[in-house]
């Protein structure tokens, strides 16, 4: 079997933690290939919501495996909180998930430098969720990363300790100077936690279980316009979240990979600071807030929201190779009297369907405008029963970017969800 990769198009909260929640009974397995608690996956069903940063959107369902995989930076203290925040028994828990040993370890410093790195930025900062990501994964390839295989090794300690004073160095240059003592504490503490999970050669066990004809979906997080290369640079996440990264993140040949699962709201969200061509800042952009409740699931930071970026998707959808679009959020449009597509840039004077090198170049926007669709379509289960304007919408974009468009959620429970 070949592993199917879901990830997001955009600038991240397409939903993805909705859609790998659905569609997990059709898989064996849920892996997580890059990122760590910067991520918010929302999941919601029986008039319950989750929201998971580091475990794999697989978790509620029985006798399914979910991996952390090699690509995530994994903080301990995240991974108790969230563990005992599932509502599921602790063995049941240990039993569902497996955790890379090359994983990275997020430390308590990396979060100090996450902080003080934005502060030095000022009026330039990234935005970032403050989670420790960058410095994580700047440590991870300047080599003085710690893994979490590290964690059996009896000189831990003495490594951390090597690391952390380190990283205290780097602190008094940006002149912040910490007593570390509490959250060591609570760190160490976790990092016992997290010992009593099962630890596996990610790797060895997908290249197994894909052979044994297991069925495999690779979960992304953030989204292509966050990628460490392709995203708006350097207005990005330290990772690569495109399809390659589920390469790289779990060990599994390109070769290997099957479908491509790419995720877009019907609109665009981004949360932090950096170029947004179709951002709104009038009564339509309140209202896709308002409606779409687009407050950040781990900062709850007030999402930036514009009109659907075609330009931006067909970019995301050749970078990836996408197979199926799945659109979310559809039902948040409804009652909008008009609904709007961007098709191009103006650059330079002249219209282009291509990305600039820089979003901040592009002069105009070039739009085409729709008929909106009136009624609510929160109820709907099949595609006949959405309205014609709706259906004109995703006919327009499968046309364009010629992938076809298989889910249509429209609503954030498991349920609200129309399969093509
Ligand atoms: P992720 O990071 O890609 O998993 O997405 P987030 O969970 O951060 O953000 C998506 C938000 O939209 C969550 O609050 C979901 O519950 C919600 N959501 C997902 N799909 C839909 C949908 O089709 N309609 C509406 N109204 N909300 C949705
Ligand atoms: P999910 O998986 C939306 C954004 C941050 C910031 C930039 C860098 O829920 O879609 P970082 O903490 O990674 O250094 O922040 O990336 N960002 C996200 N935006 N959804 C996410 O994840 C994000 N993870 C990071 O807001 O602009
Ligand atoms: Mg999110």
């Amino acid at each position: 079997m070949k592993i199917d990769i879901l990830l997001g198009l955009q600038w991240g909260d397409e939903g993805k933690g909705k859609i790998v929640d659905a569609l997990t009974p059709h898989y064996e397995i849920v892996a997580r290939f890059q990122g760590g608690p910067n991520a918010g996956h929302t999941i919601e069903f029986h008039g319950a919501k989750h929201v998971l940063h580091l475990i794999p959107s697989g978790i509620f369902h029985e006798d399914k495996i979910n991996i952390i995989g090699n690509g995530v930076v994994v903080d301990p203290v995240v991974f108790r909180q969230e563990v005992e925040s599932l509502g599921i028994d602790i063995a049941t828990v240990r039993e569902r998930l497996l955790i890379s040993l090359k994983a990275h370890l997020i430390m308590p410093t990396h979060k100090l430098l996450d902080a003080a790195h934005e502060a030095s930025l000022g009026e330039a900062k990234i935005g970032s969720t403050l989670r420790g990501i960058g410095p994580a994964y700047t440590d991870k390839a300047s080599r003085n990363g710690l893994r979490v295989g590290d964690l059996l090794r009896n000189d831990f300690r003495e490594i951390y300790r090597s690391r952390v004073n380190e990283h205290l160095r780097l602190l008094e240059g940006y002149g912040y100077s910490n007593d570390l003592k509490a959250l060591e504490k609570e760190w160490f503490e976790s990092v016992d936690y997290l010992k009593e999970f099962t630890t596996v050669n990610a790797d060895y066990y997908l290249d197994v279980a894909m052979q044994t004809g297991k069925r495999v979906l690779a979960e992304g997080a953030q989204g292509t316009m966050l990628d460490i290369d392709f995203g708006t640079y350097p207005f990005v996440t330290s990772s690569n979240t495109v399809a390659a990264g589920a390469c790289t993140g779990l060990g599994v040949a390109p070769g290997r990979t099957g479908e491509v699962l790419g995720i877009f709201k019907a609109y665009c969200t981004r949360v932090g600071s950096g170029p947004f061509p179709t951002e709104l800042d009038d009564a339509f952009g309140q209202m896709m807030r308002d409606r779409g409740h687009e407050y950040g699931a781990t900062t709850g930071r007030s999402r930036r929201c514009g009109w659907l970026d075609l330009p931006a998707l067909k970019y995301a959808i050749m970078v990836n190779g996408v197979t199926r679009l799945f659109m979310m959020k559809a039902d948040v449009l409804s009652g909008f009297s008009e609904v709007r597509i961007c098709k191009s840039y103006t650059v330079g004077g002249k219209e282009q369907t291509e990305l600039p090198y820089c979003l901040y170049d592009i002069e105009g926007l070039n739009y085409l405008t729709f008929k909106g669709w009136q009624c609510d379509i929160t109820g709907c289960r099949n595609w006949e029963d959405l309205p014609q304007e709706l259906k004109e919408y995703i006919q327009y974009i499968e046309k364009e970017t010629g992938v076809p468009v298989t889910i249509v959620s429209v609503g954030p429970d498991r349920s609200a969800t129309i399969y093509r």
